[in-house]
């Protein structure tokens, strides 16, 4: 049997564009959001999800607070892997490989394009550590806006946008009786390599 029509084309980046196109298109909400897994530097994985912003030639880009859980993961052990699953497609794509920061730049973009109220929250959180109580969130949220009232809000020195530089992308299609298809990009120097994986 020849490969599928939904696997051809030997770039992964414009394969995933596509893929992602239709699952803008069908999935209820979040069709960008992704598992991310990191992992401590003696090898103990975590997951959990974050929304992919752009998908382009160079890598897949994410925004977090870099003294999370996964931050500080990040800058100890600076790879990792994202999986998104769109149920309403039946389909999986898995990438893997070496994160970088976002230059200053690109994080300030990202962080001033989402609402006050999101920037507001993005800065008082001191995300992953404990919180006493939801009220001193809650308090912390007034005091901050009290403080800014008006104009920008500065982007918070841990609020940082990562770059995750695919050296290996999986596609996956549901297929009848488990014969699901699986296409393996393998990147080397700047040249990928498909190889079609059993189920
Ligand atoms: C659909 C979805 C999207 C999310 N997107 C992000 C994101 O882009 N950035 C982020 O910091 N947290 C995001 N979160 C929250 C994370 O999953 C997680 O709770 C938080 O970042 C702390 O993770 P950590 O303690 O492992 O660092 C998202 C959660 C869900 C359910």
């Amino acid at each position: 049997m020849t490969t599928r029509p939904e696997l051809q084309g030997d770039d992964p980046i414009l394969l995933f564009q596509d893929w992602m196109h239709l699952a803008e298109a069908s999935e209820p909400n979040d069709p960008n959001a992704a598992a991310l897994a990191t992992a401590s530097p003696d090898g103990l994985p975590s997951v959990r999800m974050v929304l992919v912003k752009n998908i382009e030639q160079q890598g897949f880009s994410f925004f977090t607070n870099a003294e999370s859980q996964k931050g500080c993961q990040l800058q100890a052990n600076p790879r990792g892997a994202l999986c998104l699953h769109w149920k309403t497609l039946r389909r999986q794509v898995r990438v893997g490989g070496p994160v970088s920061n976002l230059p200053p730049e690109a994080t300030d973009q990202y962080f001033h394009s989402r609402s006050r109220r999101s920037q507001i929250g993005a800065a008082v959180s001191q995300q992953t550590r404990p919180l006493p109580s939801r009220t001193q969130l809650e308090q912390e949220v007034t005091l901050f806006e009290e403080a800014h009232p008006e104009g920008e809000i500065p982007r918070p020195a841990f609020w940082q946008g990562y770059l995750l530089q695919p050296h290996t992308v999986e596609f996956w299609i549901d297929g009848p009786d488990r014969l699901h298809d699986r296409l393996l990009f393998t990147k080397t120097g700047d040249t990928w390599t498909r190889t079609l994986l059993y189920p």
